[in-house]
Order: structure tokens, then sequence, then C-alpha cells
């Protein structure tokens, strides 16, 4: 039963917005043990019972389920228990957990994230659609990423590294350094590396380092393998940092020989600050190939595929 769920599970796992999950595969009227396995397959999937989702996420599904199930003569008694059983725990939290559950092959992700968009004066506490276009990406094209040292700028909170890691998908990534200029990044990234390999040697995960892209000739790099792939995603949102990652990337590039490839995605929010940046990789020689994102039939993450994201390979 809780197979038929499967959808639903994965996209309240993640808080997928309410209101854009697969309510057309709940068919109604649904009996006691169809609304039963629906709560048990998400409020009361154990990961949630574990590390739950934002509270007021919970709450907002749990009252569209029983709006849907209006004319039911009788509701489960789960679906109330689980409009409370949460509130006390998590008021004043500024912190919830989101699963991001891999259908197939089968294996998830558990990040802490902020609640809201900002907070701590870093928007990289919580992880975007950019991000999560340049998985999807990465999953289809792992050859990208075989062997290869890897190096994330403004990584937020570590789901890329964390994700070239997990065993089971078999990426087969050489050392990854996940990187970000916030202290309150870093330390959260060093919590979800730790919370998604809780019992792996530390040479097989991620590593985490506070980089400030105008910093990057003081970073001790001696201490890391050579860099062979760069990574970021939503890091093209305020021009006044542009210069600091260029920079950043002449000197990465240039330590290399150029023998550096980066994939950038970015969220198209604003054309003209997009194309700024364009414009100033091409005056510093940099050559840029659009990649074509994944499409929802493919897409191994629950993401709203309606948002712009562009990714591009950056060599020289
Ligand atoms: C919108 S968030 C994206 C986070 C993550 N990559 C994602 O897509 O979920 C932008 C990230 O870039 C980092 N960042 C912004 N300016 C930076 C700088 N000058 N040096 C290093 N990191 C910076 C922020 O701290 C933040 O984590």
């Amino acid at each position: 039963m809780t197979e038929k769920f499967s959808k639903m599970q994965q996209q309240f796992l993640c808080c997928y917005p309410v209101n854009k999950m697969s309510w057309s595969s709940v068919k109604l009227p649904m009996d006691w043990d169809e609304q039963k396995a629906l709560i048990a397959a998400t409020c009361g999937h154990p990961l949630n019972e574990r590390y739950p989702v934002r509270a007021s996420y919970q709450e907002a599904f749990v009252k569209r389920l029983m709006q849907l199930l209006k004319d039911h003569e009788e509701l489960h008694d789960d679906l109330f228990s689980s409009l409370t059983s949460q509130k006390c725990e998590q008021q004043c939290k500024d912190f919830a957990y989101k699963h991001y559950l891999l259908l197939q092959p089968d294996a998830h992700i558990t990040l802490r994230e902020s609640i809201s968009f900002v907070n701590e004066g870093t928007t990289g506490l919580c992880t975007w659609e950019a991000a999560l276009a340049l998985a999807d990406y990465l999953m289809q094209h792992s050859d990208v990423v075989k062997g290869k040292n890897i190096v994330e700028l403004g990584a937020g909170t570590g789901l890329i590294g964390i994700l070239l890691k997990l065993p089971v998908l078999g990426f087969d990534a050489g050392q990854i350094l996940l990187t970000d200029g916030s202290a309150s990044c870093v330390q959260l990234m060093r919590d979800n590396v730790a919370l998604n390999f809780p019992e792996t040697p530390k040479e097989a995960i991620p590593q985490c380092a506070q980089l400030r892209w105008d910093e990057v000739k003081d970073f001790p790099w001696q201490q890391y393998a050579k860099t062979d792939l760069l990574l970021a995603a939503d890091v093209i949102y305020d021009d006044s940092q542009f210069d600091a990652l260029l920079d950043a990337l002449d000197h990465l590039y240039t330590s290399r020989g150029n023998c550096l490839e980066m994939l950038l995605a970015s969220t198209v929010r604003n054309v003209d600050t997009l194309h700024k940046f364009m414009e100033q990789l091409a005056k510093r020689e940099y050559k840029v190939t659009p990649c074509a994102n994944v499409s929802a039939c493919v897409s191994h993450f629950c993401r709203d595929h309606t948002a712009a994201v562009q990714i591009i390979s950056i060599k020289r």
C-alpha cells in the first residue's frame, strides 16, 4: 500500500509545496486503511519521526488532506495526532529537516536546513532550486565526476557533495571539498555530512572548509588534492561579488594550468545579472557551453521544473 503513495512520500519528506503535490494520485473515497497508510508514508515515516520536517509544513499537509476527505464519515485518528505531535517540540526553532529521497536506486539524503531563506546573514542555510537541478544533472552525467577531485564554491547546506559520496550511487568521485564563505554554512554542512555518514571513514566523506572568494589566494590548497572540477549552484545573484568570484576562478584555473572545468547552475531571476556575468567570463577568455537541464520525467528530485535554471560548463 505504501508504494501507492511513494510520490506523495517523496514530496512530503522534502517539503515540496503542498499545493503542488501529486494529490491526483490520492483516489477517493479513502478507506480507513488507506488513510492510515498515507499518514504512515508521510508524517509517520521513520525519517520524519526521527528528524522532523517543519511543523508548519506538516500542519499544512494534514489540513489539505483533511479538506480532501471532508465528505468522509470517518477520519483516521492518526490524522489528528499528526496535527499536534510536532508543535511543542519545534516552536521557536529556526531549523528543521528535509529528506531528499532518491527512488532509484533507493537512497536518501537528510539535511538540517533553515526554515527561512535568509538566516544569520546568509542565503546558504537552505537548499536552493539550482542545487537540485545541478544534482539532477550529475545523476544523469556521472562520467563528469568519475575520478575527479572536486571543489564546490558557495556549497550552502552541502547537498551536492553528500550526494556524490553516497556509496550506493557509485559516482566514484575523488576528493570532495565543500566550501562556503559563511562560517554558519560551513558548520551546517559539517553537521549534515556527519548526519549522512555516521560511520564512514573520514577519507571517504566530503571535507568542508570556509573559503571566501576574495581570500582564495590565502587558502591552504596544499592540504587538499589538486582540483579537477569546480561546482557551484546559485552563486550568481549579487553583482557586487562578481569580481571576487571571477578573480577566484582566474587564480584556480591558472594554478591548474587551465586544466579545470566548472559546472555552474544558476536560477534565472534577473536576465541582466546573468548576462553581465557571462560578459565578464567572455572578457576573461572563458569558453561557456550550455548544458541540457534534466527534464521532469527523469528527474530524481522533487523540484519546480517551471523555475528556469541554467547550467553551464566553463573552460579556458
Ligand atoms: C543562494 S546560496 C546557494 C547555496 C547552495 N549552493 C544552493 O544552491 O543551495 C549562495 C551561497 O553562496 C555563498 N557566498 C556568497 N558570496 C560568497 C563569497 N563572496 N564567498 C564565498 N561564498 C559566498 C553564500 O554563503 C551562500 O551559501
